[in-house]
């Protein structure tokens, strides 16, 4: 028995400093860089940040998913297959919440690498949400590049509509458009070739996008060349492809800012990955996996010009999308296979005194335990 408990006692003791030292390992404010692959010139050669994050937005919540959790005081999600498109390209998720102030956008925008403006269904003309969020984050974007800073933003979708709509000092661009569960091959118009969205895509994936309905297009709203014209929005957006909605209506399919390395498309390649829920017309052949993927691979991309990164591992743990669950929401009627859903108690949330204390309670309890056995 007192063997036992001496063996119990040992083992415990080396389990607290092994949770010690991770933590002072994270902590440690100057962390001595050991030599990593990823340093050798001669394996990174176009000196990439190999670990690039991605922030991807928050926006309002949709009531059928918030009157499913009555006791949570759910007000904002992502859904989870804009994580895992980021994801697959091997990139990390920070989750951005809308209702803050621009400080708050400021100073997480300098420790990641790019943003992704997600689609979905809010407005615009609400108060502290997507919309508000996203002017911040466009408005510090463009000052980032401005300053040298390459900062790229993605939008799919809403989120494209976002963008643009910004650059249009929010006046509305947008126009009806009837493009729910449609999915079309990309009308690509000329000089296409000459972007760069598409100046590096092979040929094959170019092909597969020109000649298979592999755009997954949900949308109520839509750009016409004609808006564009007329607002001048072709002096600040490129127009790579066009399509035509249930009606025959001819709208924007993908857009890159003139200046800054700011992209749009109205359709969502991350369904085409990630988003099984029936009768949606998402096209899940190995092409349309292809040229979803070329997506994501290029946003990725992106980021990886951009070489900012969090004060310590602490503070990037805590931030990152680890850190929550997402839930299986395609059973509970959503359009969503899974959802990451936050409420105000998330948006406060400090992981490092949650830590802590779990290595306390566990050193309390191995004494207890000793103290027991002996
Ligand atoms: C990590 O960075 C955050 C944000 O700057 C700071 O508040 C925190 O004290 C830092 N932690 C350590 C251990 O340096
Ligand atoms: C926002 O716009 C939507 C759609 O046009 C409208 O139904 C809603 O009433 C508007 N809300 C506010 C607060 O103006
Ligand atoms: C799927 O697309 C076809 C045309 O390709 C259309 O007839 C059908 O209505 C669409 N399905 C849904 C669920 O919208
Ligand atoms: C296209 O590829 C070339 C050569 O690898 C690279 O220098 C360039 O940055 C790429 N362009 C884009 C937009 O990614």
């Amino acid at each position: 028995m007192a063997m036992n408990s001496i063996y119990f006692l040992l083992i415990c003791q080396l389990c607290v400093q092994r949770f010690d030292n991770e933590l002072k390992v994270a902590n440690a404010k100057s962390i001595i860089k050991k030599f990593d692959v990823n340093d050798d010139p001669t394996v990174n050669i176009n000196n990439e940040n190999t670990t690039p994050i991605i922030g991807v937005l928050t926006q309002e919540i949709s009531k059928l998913i918030a009157n499913k959790f009555p006791e949570e005081n759910y007000n904002s999600y992502i859904a989870a297959s804009y994580v895992k498109f980021i994801e697959s390209s091997g990139g990390r998720v920070v989750p951005i919440w809308i209702g803050q102030p621009r400080e708050y956008y400021e100073d997480i925008m300098k420790k990641i690498n790019g943003v992704l403006l997600p689609g979905g269904s809010t407005y615009f003309n609400q108060s502290n949400g997507y919309h508000d969020a996203g002017r911040h984050i466009y408005n510090i974007a463009i000052e980032m590049n401005d300053n040298g800073i390459h900062f790229p933003l993605w939008g799919t979708c809403l989120g494209f509509e976002l963008l643009v709509y910004l650059s249009a000092n929010s006046i509305e661009p947008r126009t009806y458009c009837s493009s729910r569960a449609q999915a079309l091959p990309l009308e690509f118009q000329e000089g296409y070739e000459k972007s760069r969205l598409f100046a590096n895509a092979s040929a094959d994936i170019i092909h597969i996008l020109k000649t298979y309905p592999v755009t997954a297009n949900f949308h109520l709203y839509c750009f016409t060349q004609e808006t564009f014209a007329a607002m001048k929005l072709n002096e600040i957006w490129r127009v790579m492809s066009l399509n035509h909605d249930w009606d025959g209506l001819e709208f924007i399919s993908t857009t890159e800012h003139l200046r800054y390395p700011f992209y749009g498309i109205q359709f969502h390649p991350e369904k085409n990955l990630f988003e099984f829920v029936k009768n949606r017309n998402i096209t899940h052949t190995s092409l349309a996996i292809r040229t979803s993927q070329y997506f994501g691979n290029f946003m990725v991309n992106e980021a990886r010009h951009n070489h900012q990164y969090f004060a310590n591992r602490t503070e990037e743990a805590n931030k990152l999308i680890y850190n929550y669950n997402p839930i299986n929401t395609g059973i509970l009627g959503s359009s969503f296979q899974q959802q990451y859903l936050f409420n105000d108690k998330h948006y406060a949330t400090n992981t490092v005194n949650r830590i802590n204390k779990n290595v306390i309670i566990f050193s309390i309890t191995c004494i207890y335990a000793t103290l027991n056995l002996s």
